[in-house]
């Protein structure tokens, strides 16, 4: 993985067909998604339950580029291994979910993956002034997680003091929540580079009638742009 700026589009697949997951990742990569986001939810740290590292696992092969985990458990810790092992690249803890992040982030990085940290809209910016030596992105929550298809909560000013606190630093921004075509310039202006997007993704299509996938990932790529 190489680090660079560029807007990149993460399709979530919370809002694929569960019974699907291989050829839908492999569709909208083909219908021009960036990133494969993959939401991990447990049921405690937010009220819902997605799935696990067997699922990662099996989802692995069908995806060419950066499988990017978004953690939503807690602990972390007792998984990171499993998660590593199922192939992700890019591994997301929240800065909510316990009180050592910071080893949690050396630990996701001893395991061979990048390092991320997630920020509830309720939590400051300043929650991650001490960890940016140890992070390789930073995601911004513009919804409460636990569930696809929320609206939009203005972060736009928290992704600005993010941006000037990174300075030169090789950390990604990514902004997750309610991300679709009049949402996405105001936080790509603000500095983020990856776009988490559900439901404004994989409205309309399906595996086999993916051509709505690229229109959409099309459309919230030029309004962001
Ligand atoms: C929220 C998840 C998001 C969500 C995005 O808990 O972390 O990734 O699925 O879905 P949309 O784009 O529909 O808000
Ligand atoms: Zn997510």
């Amino acid at each position: 993985m190489t680090f660079d700026r560029s807007l990149k589009i993460a399709p979530s697949i919370l809002a694929a067909d569960f019974a699907n997951f291989g050829a839908e990742c492999a569709a909208v990569e083909a219908q021009g998604a960036d990133w494969i986001h993959v939401d991990v939810m447990d049921g405690h740290f937010v009220p819902n339950i997605s799935f696990g590292p067997a699922t990662c696992a099996a989802i692995r092969p069908h995806i060419k580029g950066v499988m990017d985990v978004h953690l939503m458990i807690a602990p972390v810790d007792p998984y990171i291994d499993a998660f590593a092992n199922a192939g992700a690249d890019v591994i997301t803890a929240h800065v909510e979910a316990g009180p050592h992040i910071h080893r949690t982030l050396q630990a996701i990085r001893g395991a061979g993956a990048k390092a991320g940290i997630a920020l509830n809209p309720g939590t400051p910016v300043t929650a991650v002034e001490e960890l940016l030596d140890v992070a390789d992105l930073i995601c911004v929550m513009t919804v409460n997680p636990g569930f696809g298809g929320q609206k939009f909560i203005d972060m736009t000013a928290k992704v600005r003091a993010l941006r000037d606190m990174i300075g030169d630093r090789p950390i990604h921004i990514e902004i997750d929540g309610g991300v679709d075509p009049t949402t996405a310039p105001l936080v790509r202006a603000a500095g983020a580079d990856v776009l988490v997007a559900g439901s404004a993704v994989f409205k309309g299509g399906t595996a086999t009638n993916p051509a709505p996938y690229g229109e959409n990932i099309r459309e919230i790529r030029a309004a962001a742009e």
